[in-house]
C-alpha cells in the first residue's frame, strides 16, 4: 500500500460518520489509535472544503454507517465516487450496523470493502492488510468474497474512545452523545436491527469504565448524555434483569453529569418496575420511551413483541404513578396491518395519554424478519406503495403515508399536552409522512433489487 503522506510516514485514516459523531465511530477511532501510534486518525461528520481535502489525502477512509438509507444517499455516493476518481490510492471501507448486508453495500457504493460486524477487533488488522472480517469484490472475477471474522466478539465491552474536540457542539435528539453501556437485546422484534447486529446475549461494560468515559466526555465539554443500547435496563442482564446494577449505573453517571443532563430513553415495558422507574425519576431527566408499536394485539403478536396491549397500558400507568414522563414509539404500515389495527392504535393512543409520541413507517431493514415479510408481499398489496383512497385521497398519499399522517395528527390531539393543529403543523406532519414514505419505498426497492442475498 502506497502511503499518501510522505512527510511523516504516518498512515492517515479518516473516519467519516455522516451528520453525527456516532459512538461506533469513536470506538473504531480509539481502537485504531491504541493499536498503532503511527496512525494519524481524524473523525469527521460533515463535508466542507477542508474535510474533502482531508479525505483525498487519506490513506484510508472509513465510512461509519448505521442506516440503510445512508447506503443509497446520493450525496454519500457522490463523495465516494469523487474520492475514487481523484485519489486512486485511498482505500475506502464501510463499517457499522449496515455491514450485516455487505452485498448491498458493494453493489451500491464503489468502496474497497465492508468491515463485517463489530469492528473494534478487526479494523486495525484490516488496515494492516488482513482480509479477515472483510467483504470485498475479487478484482479477477468481480465476485463478492465474504470473509466472516473468526475473532470472537468482545464478551465484556471495553472501549478506548477517540473523542473529537467539538463533540459538545452536536445534538442528537437533545443529547451531545449517546453512550454504550451494553450490547445486544433479548427481544425478538421482527423489525429490529439491534439483536440482529449485536446478538441476543447481553454484553455489558464494567461500571468503572462507563464512568471513566462519562468523565472523558465531560472534560470535552459534553453537557447532556443519553444511554443507548436498545433497552437501557438490560445493563448487566444475566438470565434476569440486574436491577441493582442498572440503578447504580444511573446513580453514578448522574453524580458526574447531573440528573437533568442524563437520559435513558429506550426501555421495554416488561423490563421496568417501580424501583427502576423511581431511579429513572431520581437520576435522569425522568422520561422513558417505550416501543409500544401498535394498539392491536394481532400486530404485536406478528411483530413478536412479546407483550400485549394490556401490558403496554399497565406499564404506562406504572410509570405515571412514579411521576416518570412516558413517550411511545409506534410503527405503521407493516404489510399485514389492517384498517382495524390502525383504528385500534388510535383508540390506544386516546387511552394511554402519552406525553410524547413517535410514529414511523415500518422499515424493512435487510436481514430482519420484516424484510422477508415485505419481500413475500406483492408490491400491489404493500401499504408503502398502495395508493390511499380514503379520507386523505386528495393529498395523493400511499396507504402507509396516510396512516402515518393520520396517526401523527391524532397523536397531537391526544397527547397529555395536546397541540392545536395549525396550518403550519399540518404541513410539517404531512411532509414528514411523505418523506418517510419515500424513504421506505427506496429501501423496499433496494431489498427487491438484492433479494437473492436476503431470502
Ligand atoms: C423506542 S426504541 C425501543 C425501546 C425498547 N427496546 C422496546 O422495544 O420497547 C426503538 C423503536 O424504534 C422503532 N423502530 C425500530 N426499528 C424500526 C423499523 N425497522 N421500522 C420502523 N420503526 C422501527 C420502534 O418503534 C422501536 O420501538
Ligand atoms: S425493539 Fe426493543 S425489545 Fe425489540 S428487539 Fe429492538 S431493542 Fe429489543
Amino acid at each position: 500500500m502506497k502511503n499518501n503522506n510522505k512527510n511523516n510516514n504516518k498512515i492517515k485514516i479518516t473516519i467519516y460518520s455522516p451528520n453525527y459523531y456516532t459512538y461506533g465511530a469513536m470506538v473504531i477511532g480509539g481502537a485504531l489509535q491504541k493499536s498503532n501510534t503511527k496512525y494519524n486518525i481524524k473523525l469527521i461528520k460533515n463535508i466542507d472544503d477542508n474535510n474533502l481535502k482531508l479525505l483525498l489525502k487519506s490513506d484510508f477512509v472509513l465510512l461509519s454507517l448505521y442506516s440503510t438509507s445512508q447506503i443509497i444517499d446520493e450525496n454519500l455516493k457522490n463523495i465516494v465516487n469523487f474520492i475514487k476518481r481523484k485519489s486512486k490510492n485511498t482505500k475506502i471501507f464501510v463499517g457499522g450496523p449496515v455491514s450485516a448486508y455487505p452485498e448491498i453495500i458493494l453493489g451500491e457504493l464503489p468502496v474497497d470493502g465492508v468491515i463485517i460486524g463489530e469492528g473494534e477487533l478487526i479494523t486495525p488488522n484490516i488496515i494492516e492488510g488482513s482480509k479477515e472480517g472483510l467483504a470485498y469484490r475479487d478484482i479477477n472475477n468481480n465476485e463478492i468474497i465474504i470473509n466472516t471474522p473468526k475473532l470472537k466478539k468482545l464478551e465484556t465491552l471495553h472501549a478506548d474512545l477517540l473523542i473529537p474536540n467539538n463533540i459538545a457542539n452536536q445534538s442528537i435528539r437533545g443529547a451531545n452523545v449517546y453512550i454504550e453501556t451494553h450490547r445486544g437485546c433479548i427481544g425478538n422484534c421482527t423489525f429490529c436491527q439491534v439483536p440482529k447486529f449485536f446478538g441476543k446475549e447481553i454484553r455489558s461494560k464494567p461500571l468503572d469504565e462507563v464512568l471513566n468515559e462519562v468523565k472523558q466526555f465531560k472534560k470535552r465539554g459534553v453537557k447532556r448524555i443519553a444511554i443507548s443500547g436498545g433497552t437501557g435496563s438490560l445493563y448487566n442482564f444475566k438470565k434476569e434483569v440486574n436491577k441493582s446494577m442498572f440503578i447504580e449505573l444511573l446513580e453514578e453517571v448522574s453524580n458526574i453529569i447531573g440528573a437533568k443532563n442524563l437520559s435513558v430513553p429506550d426501555m421495554r415495558v416488561d423490563y421496568v418496575d417501580e424501583d427502576t422507574l423511581n431511579a429513572i425519576k431520581k437520576y435522569t431527566i425522568g422520561w422513558v420511551f417505550f416501543g409500544l408499536e401498535s394498539g392491536s394485539d394481532n400486530i404485536l403478536k406478528s411483530m413478536k413483541k412479546g407483550v400485549s396491549v394490556k401490558k403496554n397500558l399497565n406499564s404506562i400507568e406504572l410509570a405515571k404513578q412514579c411521576s416518570v414522563k412516558v413517550g411511545g414509539s409506534f410503527i405503521v404500515g407493516a404489510p399485514n396491518e389492517k384498517e382495524i389495527d390502525h383504528l385500534l392504535t388510535k383508540d390506544f393512543i386516546v387511552d394511554a395519554e402519552l406525553d410524547d409520541i413517535f410514529v414511523s413507517m415500518a422499515e424493512p431493514i435487510p436481514k430482519t424478519e420484516l424484510c422477508n415479510l415485505v419481500l413475500d408481499t406483492d408490491i400491489k398489496n404493500n401499504p408503502s406503495f398502495k395508493p390511499h383512497n380514503g379520507q386523505y385521497k386528495k393529498l395523493n398519499l400511499t396507504e402507509g403515508e396516510a396512516r402515518c399522517f393520520d396517526l401523527m395528527l391524532h397523536s397531537e390531539n391526544w397527547k397529555s399536552n395536546p397541540n392545536m393543529i395549525t396550518k403550519q403543523l399540518y404541513s410539517i406532519l404531512l411532509n414528514e409522512s411523505k418523506k418517510d414514505g419515500k424513504n421506505i419505498r427506496n429501501i423496499t426497492e433496494l431489498i427487491f433489487k438484492y433479494d437473492k442475498y436476503l431470502i
